[in-house]
């Protein structure tokens, strides 16, 4: 009988990935197949995200009930971010813990499950032409890496001292993946890295030098690929070239996530972002300009140490300015081995939670405004989800997730639907074709 393994997978769609990948390791190379049940397990793992405060704090209770109600000789991992920057101390705090697996070593997987306390977690190790086995949970959408790492410093954020110095995929490898992925019946792809259009600026071997626009030049020439996403592109490498080839690349879905953090230029700086509200906002015209349909997602930080009111009222500015289609806001949560972490200026925690309340509510009163008028539109809509109630759901082009009343012969299928009903989040139509 196969082995059984849970895995619990946190944070971004990065640390889905590696789930994937090692799901696809213990797999292949030990038999293992998943289980949606940590009891019935004979592996746990937590693939854990650092990004914030309180996963981190969660971690620990969660691994005290896992080891409570496991199966007798369970073992459980510790993998992700949190591994890479907790290392031993996981062990110590949490001795019945077998083994701690940084975000940077998820190839090891099979190694380190028989090595009872090994502790692998070093952020300079090189996976970036690493053979991983093909396994994806979903057939029809594709996440691919581009790139491990990451090269800024931006002075609030972990993921540096937790996925190391940033290395790119060789693009030969990244067009493999997707040929297979495409035979296995992916019409999209959804390229993941830290700073997507950074691609190309380290190889760990001798490739050639090919840039973000090369890479989705080449993918696009993939016939039965229909689809393109990535994420994330960092603002600052946001050039023409890249704007123009976002544009007019028909393969390239038009939803853009533009991280701004703050809209505050004196903020952006102390946060080391690399540009300011202007470029942001000059950015923004020059996407909207080029593609009048793109949607546009975020990521705030508010009450970032010493931001005053004013500071505060920039960001807010600049939401109003772009009317962003999601947002994804945050208090500020200091990190260990981050430089803002003893920067002072420390904002109340009442203040924080209430410019995050009004992120939130003006971001609300942007997407009820703009769903309102949704009704009657038509959508091509590519089919990834069935809902038991007799749902499918898709997303648009332009990242918009619409459902429609119909059975699973529609998953991964593209069709034209008209909306025709409208909650907050998710939009429901029928096919028109
Ligand atoms: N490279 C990714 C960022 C990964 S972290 C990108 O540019 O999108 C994902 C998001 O978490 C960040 O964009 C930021 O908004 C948030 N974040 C990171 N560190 C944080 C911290 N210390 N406190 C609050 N939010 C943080
Ligand atoms: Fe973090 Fe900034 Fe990199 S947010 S992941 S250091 S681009």
């Amino acid at each position: 009988m196969s082995k059984k393994v849970f895995i619990e997978t946190l944070g971004c769609a990065m640390n889905e990935r590696d789930s994937e990948h090692m799901l696809a390791e213990l797999s292949k190379k030990e038999a293992y197949e998943s289980t949606n049940d940590f009891r019935d397990a004979d592996l746990i793992l937590i693939n854990t995200c650092s990004v914030r405060e309180k996963p981190v704090s969660k971690l620990f209770s969660e691994l005290g009930v896992f080891n409570k109600k496991k199966k007798n000789d369970a073992k459980i991992g510790v993998c992700g971010c949190t591994a890479s920057h907790l290392g031993e101390e996981i062990i110590k705090r949490a001795p019945y813990v077998n083994f701690v697996l940084g975000a940077r070593n998820v190839s090891k997987i099979t190694e380190v499950l028989h090595k009872d306390k090994a502790v692998e977690v070093d952020i300079n190790y090189d996976e970036s032409e690493f053979a991983f086995n093909d396994f994806r949970s979903s057939p029809y959408k594709a996440f691919i890496n581009i790139s491990i790492g990451c090269d800024k410093a931006c002075t609030f954020c972990i993921v540096p001292k937790t996925r190391g110095d940033e290395i790119s995929i060789p693009l030969n490898l990244i067009v493999d993946e997707a040929i297979r992925a495409t035979k296995n019946g992916a019409k999209e792809i959804f390229l993941l890295g830290q700073n997507v259009n950074n691609y190309g600026r380290r190889f760990s071997g001798n490739h050639e030098k090919v840039n973000f626009t090369k890479l989705l030049q080449e993918l696009s020439k993939i016939d039965a690929l229909k689809r393109i996403r990535f994420t994330s592109p960092h603002p600052f490498h946001m050039d023409d070239e890249f704007i123009t080839e976002f544009s007019n690349n028909p393969k390239i879905c038009k939803s853009m996530h533009m991280p701004l953090q703050s809209g505050n230029t004196k903020v952006l700086k102390e946060m080391k972002r690399g540009y300011s509200k202007e470029w942001f906002l000059n950015r923004v015209a020059k996407l909207k300009e080029m593609c009048p349909d793109v949607s546009i997602s975020t990521d705030i930080i508010v009450a970032f140490p010493g931001e005053s009111d004013a500071e505060f009222e920039d960001t807010m500015d600049v939401m109003r300015q772009v009317e962003f289609d999601q947002v994804f806001s945050f208090k500020y949560s200091p990190r260990p081995e981050t430089e803002a972490e003893h920067f002072s200026g420390v904002v109340d925690a009442d203040i924080a939670s209430a410019r995050l309340t009004r992120v939130q509510e003006l971001h609300t009163q942007h997407i009820d405004a703009k769903n309102a008028s949704q009704v009657g539109n038509v959508y091509s809509v590519y089919f990834e989800e069935l809902f038991n109630d007799g749902f499918v759901s898709g997303r648009s082009d332009n990242n918009i997730v619409i459902k429609v009343k119909a059975s699973e012969e529609l998953l991964g299928e593209f069709a034209d639907v008209k909306i025709t009903s409208i909650a907050r989040t998710v939009l429901t139509g029928e096919i028109v074709n």
